[in-house]
C-alpha cells in the first residue's frame, strides 16, 4: 500500500454556515496559514458563497467545492443547481451523497449515482460521502453497507472517472457528534473501499483513488487518523469553519 499513489486532500465542509462577509473573512484568514501545505486543500461553501471565495483565493492553492449539484443539465428544477452552473464560474469539486442529503433530503443512492455521473461529464471533481448508520455497525452490517453504496454510486462510472473522484467515509454517528472513529476504525473502512474498488477497477485503479475520512476530525485527532495508511486525507464539517483548527487539519495531513 503506498500512500505516494494518491494525492492526500483535505476539504472543508462548511455545510449551511457563513454569510458572504463572514466567508471572505474566513478564506482570507486560510489562505496565509495554508499556502505551504503539502496536501490539496480545498473549501466546499454553500452556493451564495461561491462567487465570493473562487475571488478570495484566485492565485492561491486552495481549490474551491460546491456541496450538492443536479443531475439534469437545465430546465425546470426548481431550486437547484447544474454542474455546468458551477464548473462556468471556476468550481472543481463537488460534495455528493453526503449524509445528511440522505437523511433530510430524501437522497438514494440511485441519485447520487446519477449526480456523479453528471458532475464528471461537466468536469467536476466529485466527493462521493459513504457510510454507516450506528444500528448498521452495531449489526455488524458495516462492510455491506459501504459495499452497496460504493457498488451503486459509482455505477456506469468508468475506471479514468473514478480517478477524478475523491470518496469520503464519513460514518454517520461520527458526524457533529463528536464521537471519532477510532484511527483504527477508519483505516478499517477506508481499506475496505479500497478493496471493494480493486475488484471492481482493478487495484492500480483503487490505489489511484483519494479516500478521506470525516466525522469529528479535528486538530487534535487529525494526525493520528492521517498517519494510517488508506486514509488519504480528510472532509472536515465543524473544524473547518475556524481557520486555524482547519490549517492545523491541513498541516496534519503530510
Ligand atoms: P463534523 O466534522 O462536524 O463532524 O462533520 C463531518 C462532515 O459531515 C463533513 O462532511
Amino acid at each position: 500500500m503506498n500512500k505516494n499513489l494518491r494525492q492526500a486532500i483535505i476539504a472543508g465542509n462548511w455545510k449551511m454556515n457563513k454569510t458572504r462577509p463572514e466567508a471572505k473573512a474566513l478564506v482570507e484568514e486560510l489562505i496565509p496559514l495554508v499556502k505551504d501545505a503539502d496536501c490539496g486543500v480545498v473549501v466546499c461553501v454553500p452556493f451564495t458563497n461561491l462567487e465570493t471565495v473562487l475571488n478570495a483565493v484566485k492565485g492561491t492553492n486552495i481549490k474551491v467545492g460546491a456541496q450538492n449539484c443536479h443531475f439534469e443539465k437545465s430546465g425546470a428544477f426548481t431550486g437547484e443547481i447544474s454542474a455546468d452552473m458551477l464548473v462556468e464560474m471556476g468550481v472543481e469539486y463537488v460534495v455528493l451523497g453526503h449524509s445528511e442529503r440522505r437523511q433530510y433530503f430524501g437522497e438514494t443512492d440511485e441519485t447520487v449515482n446519477k449526480r456523479t455521473v453528471a458532475a464528471l461529464a461537466a468536469g467536476l471533481k466529485p466527493i462521493v460521502c459513504v457510510g454507516e448508520l450506528l444500528w448498521e455497525r452495531e449489526t455488524n452490517i458495516t462492510e455491506e453497507v459501504i459495499a452497496r453504496q460504493i457498488k451503486l454510486d459509482f455505477y456506469g462510472v468508468s475506471a479514468d472517472d473514478l480517478k477524478k473522484c475523491v470518496i469520503a467515509y464519513e460514518p454517520v454517528w461520527a458526524i457533529g457528534t463528536g464521537k471519532t472513529a477510532t484511527a483504527d476504525q477508519a483505516q478499517e473502512v477506508c481499506a475496505f473501499i479500497r478493496a471493494t474498488l480493486a475488484k471492481l477497477y482493478g487495484q492500480a485503479v483503487a490505489d489511484a483513488v483519494t479516500i478521506q475520512y470525516g466525522g469529528s476530525m479535528n486538530a487534535k485527532n487529525a494526525a493520528e487518523l492521517l498517519s494510517k495508511p488508506d486514509v488519504d486525507g480528510g472532509l472536515i464539517g465543524g473544524a473547518s469553519l475556524k481557520a486555524p483548527d482547519f490549517s492545523e487539519i491541513v498541516k496534519a495531513a503530510k
